[in-house]
């Protein structure tokens, strides 16, 4: 990528985010005190959290799964899309990005319908399902990229026909093709990509995206039975 194309990128993106999904006070300020406290700036784009609501909305979500909250700016997006009994579940390893999300989400009024369970997924998953949740309508991975698959694994466990699983950051600048990639959030992508084209309950696709945060992209799949 040229130094001229990101800048159109950006501006493009700068265009599209004005018109069309401007942050409010409320999702301005989570962005704002998350980099206060020291969060790395990983959150999706203003866009990208209007995708994923206006996804839970053509789910019409009664129910959310997120694993990897951070500051809970994804999560404030998708949960503004709920009902009043709606429940959004997120996971979160970090004590100090969960505090951060906690308070993000309280004062964006959601703390009713949100909450944020710290630990590791992969430790958190079981104890969840041992809850045997009502299934999950969306459910957006944006963690660790190497757990990718066993997050799609679970993903399954916890959804049921026609619920719809968002993988973030599939792209990855394009180092996902290197199919000889020994980092584990390309192995972890790879596999995932690959899970999705193999599973007889899954039928998927994955979208290229540029912009703000640069080249990446995202994995949709539904789930068929
Ligand atoms: C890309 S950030 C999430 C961004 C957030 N979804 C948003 O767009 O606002 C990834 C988060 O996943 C968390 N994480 C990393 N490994 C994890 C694990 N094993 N279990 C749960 N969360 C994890 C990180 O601490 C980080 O806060």
């Amino acid at each position: 990528m040229s130094e001229s194309e990101s800048q159109v990128w950006d501006a493009v993106d700068a265009y599209f985010t004005d018109r069309l999904s401007p942050d409010d006070e409320v999702t301005a300020a989570a962005l704002r005190d998350s980099e206060a406290a020291g969060l790395p700036s990983i959150s999706v784009t203003a866009n990208q959290g209007k995708l994923l609501q206006l996804f839970a909305e053509i789910q019409g979500a009664r129910a959310i799964l997120e694993i990897g909250t951070l500051g809970g700016y994804s999560t404030i997006w998708m949960a503004r899309a709920l009902p009043a009994d709606g429940r959004l579940i997120s996971l979160e390893y970090d004590p100090r990005h969960a505090e951060v999300a906690v308070r993000n989400i309280a004062r964006a009024g959601l703390d009713k319908v949100v909450e944020v369970r710290v630990g590791a997924a992969l430790e958190s998953l079981p104890l969840l399902a041992d809850e045997n949740p009502p299934p999950f309508d969306l459910v957006f991975i944006d963690a660790d990229k190497a757990n990718n698959p066993h997050y799609l694994e679970w993903a399954l466990k916890l959804t049921s026909v026609g619920s719809l699983i968002v993988v973030d950051n599939v792209v990855r600048g394009g180092r996902v093709v290197d199919a000889d990639s020994d980092t584990g959030d390309v192995r972890g992508t790879r596999a995932a990509i690959e899970l999705i084209a193999a599973h007889p309950r899954l039928s998927g696709t994955a979208i290229q995206t540029v912009g703000a945060k640069g080249y990446d992209g995202f994995a949709l799949a539904r789930v068929l039975a």
